[in-house]
């Protein structure tokens, strides 16, 4: 059984509605900041800070290629991770990719001051929403389906279950 990935801008839910989304599909959730960390034994800021971007991206890559061991699983990908096509062709072999199109004002919400998130706590209000306008166009190309996210997160889990029985 394939897996279902979920994409979209940092603060968009995917954490929390691949949790959502698999605990009604009585299936796993994972994400690939999760299997990042475990595979670098670092919290993410501390590999941005001590090995910089490039390499998080290259672990980042890895451990989407470690999900192949799953299957039907529901995987939160980090923010960044489907702006890099060889990843997108990666998920389109293990599965499925649904883009969580949340608005910028709930994004960024969610996300100011994290300092969890580099690329967030490095930029302004205006930065981050160049930033999430340059990336939707990417993550629109990318997906197999848009799903329209709010505040509320049931409506958005019933949306992902309604594509999934229509599969
Ligand atoms: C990033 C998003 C983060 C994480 C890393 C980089 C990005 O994941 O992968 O901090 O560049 O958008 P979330 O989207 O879960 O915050």
């Amino acid at each position: 059984m394939k897996n279902l990935y979920l994409c979209g801008f940092m603060g968009a839910g995917k954490t929390t509605l691949s949790r959502l989304a698999a605990a009604r599909l009585g299936t796993r959730a994972l994400d690939t900041d999760d299997l990042v960390i475990q595979r670098c034994g670092m919290e993410i800021p501390a590999i941005f800070a001590e090995y910089g971007e490039p390499y998080f991206r290259q672990q980042e890559t890895a451990a989407l290629r470690e999900t192949a061991r799953f299957s039907g699983a529901v995987i939160a990908t980090g923010g960044g991770l489907v702006l890099n096509p060889d990843n997108v062709a990666v998920i389109r072999e293990l599965g499925t990719l649904l883009y969580l199109d949340t608005p910028f004002a709930l994004c960024y919400q969610r996300i100011r001051g994290d300092r969890n998130r580099p690329n967030a706590a490095s930029r302004t209000q205006e930065e981050l929403l160049e930033l999430y306008r340059q990336r939707e166009a990417a993550y629109r190309a990318a997906c197999d389906a848009v799903i329209p996210c709010g505040d509320d997160p049931d409506s958005a889990v019933e949306a992902i279950l309604r594509f999934c029985d229509g599969k």
